[in-house]
């Protein structure tokens, strides 16, 4: 293992890495810490979404100590077609298995951009009637908001640019990289990357 907890050279489509192994399970212990100071006791589903969140609420997960009752769901939309932009166009692939009617929610997302996809996932979640409904994100990216949305816990401030790594991707690509890190701009460029569907 290197300096940037993982094994072998880092891409050489990588600018920078934005934040390493260390400040990213910092800021989750933050996160976790935060939850269970405001959940103080009550059961909660963390409704993980994929693809992103996948290591988040893995990691997130493993704060909780066992005597709290926290559960796991999931569901997935897909919010990017094949450019480094999202489309605007939120589409549920796959609901939560259990219902959330009645329960303590968190909504556990890797990184929230221009906040379609969490206001999609927020109204569709609300009107199911929950106890409450929090957010959790690991990643803001302000800087181009097209709707406003409240996230009650906030990972890490992302720089203004595309994010790969801890379950981002870019096209399908870099989603096991154990840090967040940059790409350099001649990987947008048509062709630098075989075309892919991106989910998530
Ligand atoms: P939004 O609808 O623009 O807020 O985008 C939210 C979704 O787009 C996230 O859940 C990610 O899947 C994806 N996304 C937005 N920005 C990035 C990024 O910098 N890197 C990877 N995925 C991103
Ligand atoms: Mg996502």
């Amino acid at each position: 293992m290197n300096a940037t907890n993982h094994p072998g050279p880092m891409p050489d489509t990588i600018a920078a890495i934005e934040f390493d192994a260390a400040a990213i399970a910092a800021a989750v212990a933050r996160l976790a810490r935060e939850i269970r100071r405001d959940l103080a006791g009550e059961p909660v589903v963390l409704v993980g979404v994929l693809k992103g969140a996948l290591f988040l609420i893995a990691d997130l997960a493993r704060h909780f100590p066992p005597e709290d009752d926290v559960r796991i769901d999931f569901l997935a939309v897909s919010s990017y077609g094949n450019a480094d932009r999202s489309s605007g166009e939120v589409r549920l692939l796959e609901d939560t298995s259990e219902s959330v009617e009645g329960k303590n929610v968190i909504i556990v997302e890797d990184i929230v951009d221009n906040g379609l996809t969490l206001q999609y996932l927020q109204t569709m979640l609300a009107s199911r009637n929950p106890a409450s409904l929090r957010t959790c994100v690991l990643l803001d990216k302000p800087y181009r908001r097209a709707v406003t949305v409240h996230i009650d816990y906030v990972g890490l401030q992302s720089p203004d640019t595309f994010i790969v790594g801890y379950g981002l991707d870019y096209q399908e690509k870099y989603r096991t990289l154990p840090y967040l890190a940059s790409l350099h701009t001649w990987v947008f460029e048509a062709g630098a990357l075989p075309a892919a569907k991106g989910i998530g």
